[in-house]
């Protein structure tokens, strides 16, 4: 072989190992699944059951009140009228009564004219106490409970449930019956987005939105979930005289936007226990000098992870996605904010919108200038790890066309049904694993220990 050819066949050979780095990703499960479309709970079926007696408050549930975890809003329904919008609370071990008013809300969508829509925010409570609520007059009063979380602080263990993209079909059940008994109990859930799927229904159904209020009631009325906006929560429907984006989700769910300085539900923060939860807004303007934009830049620097080390982003739509489905839809807002993910050191974004599961290695794309060509993800250790989550079970049914091969940011992928679980330990460690509805309550089909960003380099995975 003369030199000129043997330099060739190196150049070649260098040529074909960096590709097939490039192309050679993670692990794409064979797990054998159902691809049929899910169909949704019939209206009579048992988990949308309205409540005995007349004007029973109805579709109850609770998010976090405040920044740290001291506040909490209730939300329910009355269907027939006002009623009383009181909350009756008490701490476990304490014979004092609380009492707090909010306000009550009605909305109509094209030929829908909801309930009566009551949020109210208690304030100064304990943390890291049971409290018993009692909501509703006469033989219509219903009782519930939720426990406060801990103090905030850096080495406060807390474990969040992530879900997203839920509906409300039979693999809707099975996804929220397996949060349930999980046997890591989830205390808070992230909800990442895409909620009851009312809009998939002639004229937009909002019956759909009730139905689904009263299914999540059995969880959420006794733990908060954060909310995220999805595309399905923007009910834009000109034709139908309703302009207004998000204007159900706005009326039927109140967040505690203004305690971190947002202007707008769909953006805002909260601390809990060792996490500070971004919340973002895949469907609101979010380019430079957008009031998304401006928060957000304000927002990073106020993270202090000497008090909580664990910086965690929820959004909707995944920056990070090697399914043909939805494929590079979170291109723009990756171009915009992934820098500031890496500079901030970011521990976890999870997302929702593709109807199944992805973890990301820790990667970044932040070289590129438009005149160095350097567009390719690179492996980053100051990178979070990018999870989509959007696997509720709702009923569009799975995405399980993937682009091929997997590429090198993709760590696992797999099309099922399932939840996922954050549970963090100490400032150090947090352990991430995904449960897909087939298997049993214990089961992890994937799963990662999380070191975190500020705090700690390395990490390893097994799935
Ligand atoms: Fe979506």
């Amino acid at each position: 072989m003369g030199l000129r050819t043997f330099v060739f066949v190196v150049v070649l050979l260098g040529f074909v190992l960096s590709f097939l780095e490039f192309c050679n990703g993670g692990i794409t499960s064979s797990f054998v699944r159902s691809v049929n479309y899910s169909l949704d709970m019939p209206l009579d079926a048992d988990v949308f059951r309205v409540p005995p007696g007349y004007n029973a408050p109805q579709q109850v549930h609770i998010t976090q009140g405040d920044h740290v975890g001291k506040g909490v809003i209730i939300t329910w329904i009355t269907p027939d009228e006002p009623g009383s919008s009181t909350v009756i609370y008490w701490a476990e071990n304490s014979d004092l009564k609380n009492y707090a008013t909010g306000t009550v809300l009605k909305y109509k969508y094209f030929d829908y004219t909801s309930g009566y829509i009551h949020h109210c925010t208690i304030t100064d409570l304990e943390f890291d106490t049971k409290y018993y609520y009692e909501i509703g007059t006469g033989n219509a009063t219903r009782h519930f409970q939720f426990v406060t979380p801990p103090e905030v602080g850096p080495d406060v263990p807390y474990t969040f449930g992530l879900i997203g993209d839920l509906g409300q079909t039979y693999d809707s059940n099975r996804t929220l019956t397996h949060y349930e008994l999980n046997p890591t109990k989830g205390h808070t859930v992230l909800f990442v987005g895409d909620l009851s799927y009312a809009d998939d229904y002639p004229f937009h159904d909002n019956n759909r939105w009730d139905t689904w209020e009263r299914f999540i009631e059995r969880n959420a009325a006794y733990q908060p979930w954060i909310w995220t906006a999805g595309n399905h929560e923007i009910d834009f429907a000109p034709a139908l005289g309703e302009p207004i984006p998000f204007k159900p989700f706005s009326y039927r769910f109140h967040v505690p936007y203004r305690a971190s300085g947002s202007t707008s539900p769909f953006w805002y923060s909260i601390k809990r226990a060792s996490a500070y939860v971004i919340v973002m807004s895949s469907y609101s303007a979010f380019g430079k000098y957008t009031p998304q934009y401006k928060w957000l830049k304000n927002e990073f620097p106020k993270v202090n992870r000497t008090e909580t080390p664990w910086l965690i982003i929820i959004m909707h739509c995944p920056m990070y996605n090697s399914y043909v489905h939805h494929f590079m839809e979170g291109e723009t807002m990756r171009v915009m904010y992934e820098k500031w993910f890496v500079e901030y050191k970011v521990d976890a974004v999870f997302a929702g919108h593709v109807h199944a599961y992805e973890r990301s290695e820790r990667v970044s794309n932040i070289r590129y200038n438009i005149v160095n060509g350097l567009c390719m993800p690179i492996s980053d250790q100051s990178a979070p790890v990018y999870i989509t989550i959007g696997d509720g079970g709702n009923l569009e049914g799975l995405a399980t066309s993937m682009t091929e091969p997997q590429p090198s940011y993709s760590a696992f992928r797999e099309a099922s049904f399932g939840h996922g679980i954050l549970d963090i330990k100490n400032r150090t460690h947090a352990y991430f694993g995904w449960h897909r509805n087939q298997d049993g309550y214990a089961v992890e089909a994937d799963s990662l220990w999380l070191l975190n960003r500020f705090w700690k380099q390395s990490e390893r995975a097994s799935s």
